[in-house]
């Protein structure tokens, strides 16, 4: 079944983009121009992708630079007067 008639796309054509690699229609439309044109079928495309793209998942927070000994103050020590 065709997905994008404006460029006779079907959706055997979009799983097999999307079986080599492709996870977003920006994709898909770079490998056969679906949704460049009117781009009605946009939608539908993203439907058959039906996944997260792997480079979207998030990412695990960095971890945690080791904590490290306080800067020494470099002030001299107050004077103090001993009566
Ligand atoms: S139906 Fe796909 S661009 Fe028009």
């Amino acid at each position: 079944m065709y997905v994008c008639s404006c460029f006779g796309v079907t959706e055997e054509q979009v799983r097999a983009h999307a079986a080599a690699g492709a996870c977003t229609p920006r994709q898909i439309a770079a490998t056969s121009g679906a949704g460049t044109d009117c781009g009605s079928c946009v939608r539908r495309i993203q439907g058959l992708l039906g996944r997260p793209c792997p480079r979207r998942t998030p990412q695990t927070a960095p971890a945690a630079a080791p904590a490290t000994a306080p800067e020494p103050d470099p002030r001299p020590a107050p004077l103090t007067a001993t009566l």
